[in-house]
């Protein structure tokens, strides 16, 4: 029998609960499925710090390393925040990012037509949406130098630099091309070409790797306009491929169509070793300990890594198929608006119902 190896950061606040959850669906869909995981559970972020001082302790790297995939709940506790910035739990999860390489980050957007009224479109603007970000992640202005802010001319200047190689380009671009040919072949690359000599590059090498996919469809659009185009039209978009700064920005503003930061999942993954899966919410301290998290987002992100990770498309199916149905049948965590017949739950009974279904 297939064995795969899982790293488990459960993390801070809600991560116990929803990683929790997340374990026991997917021990049960892969007995189904006829393949197996080992878990390996490692600290990170909050719980890192308290029990060896770093939020990212070399073990716990090493782990991830040696994984097949990472599953990661959310990193980040409150009382720590008065430390400096590289001292905190959250500097634990950029330090996973770039020791894994993950330079390619997925965020799928899907409306599950039980929760269309959540969104604040219209139910006619988004029905059907079924969009991916794919946007650089480990390159751009979050990391260009020089950077800094200096005192001259009796002011203060304060300096980023946006800066793309042709070869970071490419590695993303062939990214973006591949996933949409796996779905309905489209791709559309934002940029700010009229403007930046950084986007003058990166629309030439995404024209250039556009001839190893030619059965998908290119087109090029400005990322104002795609700001403006995700709340006019957003079923007209199915990849999205961006920068590092563009794909933060669009990423968050595409997920609010959906209406609730409880159900989506998000995949990081480089050119070789182990993809990272996780929620795209935080560790939620507001309702910790609580029983109250919606694990759907860290159950979807399960999905992504048996998907993507494991390429284990059924098992995937099987966990998506059984999120649809319990929203379907009403069950509703705090975060999810309530309607007719629906039945409020917390995390465990929601895990429950979606080992049930
Ligand atoms: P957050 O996403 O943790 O929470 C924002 C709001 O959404 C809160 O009211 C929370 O209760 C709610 N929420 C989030 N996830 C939920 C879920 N699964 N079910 C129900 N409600 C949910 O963002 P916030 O409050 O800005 O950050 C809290 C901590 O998480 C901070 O330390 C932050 O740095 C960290 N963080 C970590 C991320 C990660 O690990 N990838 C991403 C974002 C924030
Ligand atoms: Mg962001």
């Amino acid at each position: 029998m297939t064995s795969y190896r899982i790293t488990l950061l459960a993390g801070d606040g809600i991560g116990p609960e929803i990683t929790a959850v997340a374990r026991t669906l997917l021990e049960a869909v892969s007995a189904r499925h006829g393949f197996s995981l080992q878990f390996d559970p490692q600290p990170v972020g909050g719980a890192a710090i308290d029990a060896t001082g770093e939020p990212l302790p070399a073990n716990t790297l090493a782990a991830c390393r040696a994984a097949d995939a990472v599953l990661l709940a959310a990193i980040g506790a409150p009382r720590f925040d008065a430390l400096p910035r590289e001292q905190r739990p959250e500097s634990g999860l950029l330090a996973l990012r770039s020791g894994l390489g993950l330079f390619a980050n997925l965020r799928p957007v899907k409306i599950i037509p039980a929760l269309a009224a959540a969104s604040s479109l219209r139910p006619e603007v988004i029905e059907g949406v079924d969009l991916l970000v794919v946007r650089e992640l480990i390159g751009g202005i979050y990391f260009g130098t020089p950077k800094g802010r200096i005192e001259m001319d009796g002011g203060v200047r304060a300096f980023n630099t946006m800066v793309y190689t042709d070869h970071e380009v490419d590695r993303i671009a062939r990214v973006g091309f591949r996933l949409a040919a796996g779905r309905r072949g489209r791709l559309c690359s934002v940029d700010k070409a009229n403007v930046l000599d950084v986007s003058q590059l990166w629309r030439d090498r995404v024209e250039a790797i556009h001839a190893e996919f030619p059965a998908v469809e290119l087109s090029h659009m400005y990322v104002d306009n795609a700001a403006m185009q995700l709340v006019r039209e957003p079923r007209q978009f199915d990849v999205l491929l961006t920068s590092n700064l563009f794909g933060d920005i669009l990423s968050d503003e595409a997920a609010m169509l959906t209406g609730s930061i409880g159900m989506l999942p998000s995949a990081s993954l480089g050119s070789e070793g182990p993809g990272l899966f996780e929620p795209v919410h935080g560790s939620a301290p507001d309702i910790a300990g609580q029983d109250l998290a919606n694990p759907i987002a860290m159950v979807l992100s399960a999905a992504m890594l048996l998907r993507v990770g494991l390429q284990q498309e059924a098992a995937a199916a099987t966990l998506e198929t059984a999120v649809d149905r319990v929203l379907a049948a009403g069950y509703r965590t705090g975060d999810l608006l309530m309607g007719e017949g629906c039945t409020r739950v917390g995390c465990q009974a929601m895990g429950e119902q979606l080992l049930a279904a």
